[in-house]
């Protein structure tokens, strides 16, 4: 069904965080994509960021973006439009950018979360819904 897989991709900084949520989200009964990189060499965020969002926005689904600090991939697809990135570091966050933003991309920072964290934020980000109402209005007013 469109809208079920989960994409996912990195940058070098970010291939180890990938690696390991493509396993743990997949425990957790996620269907994921991996859109890359497929090894630990130096390569550039935004590549990654847009081939994502491109895959995203076709798909009306959700995405998953991993870079040193979560800044840059955030930055890249939100240039996108359609595309909301939210960069979270907490739980809050990554609640309610599901709950009042209607995120659909999650940005993590590998050298900010442990990986412990960067799942459960992930499965928070992929399990909660959005609110609509006022918020639907605040949403549509993002786009230009
Ligand atoms: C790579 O060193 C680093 O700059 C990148 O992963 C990211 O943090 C950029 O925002």
């Amino acid at each position: 069904m469109a809208g079920d897989t989960v994409f996912i991709a990195s940058d070098h900084a970010g291939f180890g965080l990938k690696q390991a949520l493509c396993v743990d989200l997949a425990a957790r009964g996620f269907r994921m994509e991996d859109l890359g990189p497929q090894a630990a060499e130096s390569c550039d965020y935004p590549v990654f960021a847009h081939a994502l969002c491109a895959r995203v926005a076709a798909d009306n689904g959700r995405g998953i973006l991993i870079c040193g600090t979560g800044i840059g991939m955030c930055m890249a697809a939100n240039r996108h439009r359609g595309i909301r990135a939210a960069l979270c570091t907490n739980e809050y966050a990554a609640r309610a950018c599901r709950a009042h933003n209607n995120a659909n991309v999650l940005c993590l920072g590998a050298r900010v979360t442990a990986p412990p964290l960067a799942a459960d934020l992930a499965e928070l980000f992929l399990r909660t819904a959005f609110e609509g109402g006022r918020h639907a209005r605040r949403v549509a007013l993002i786009e230009d």
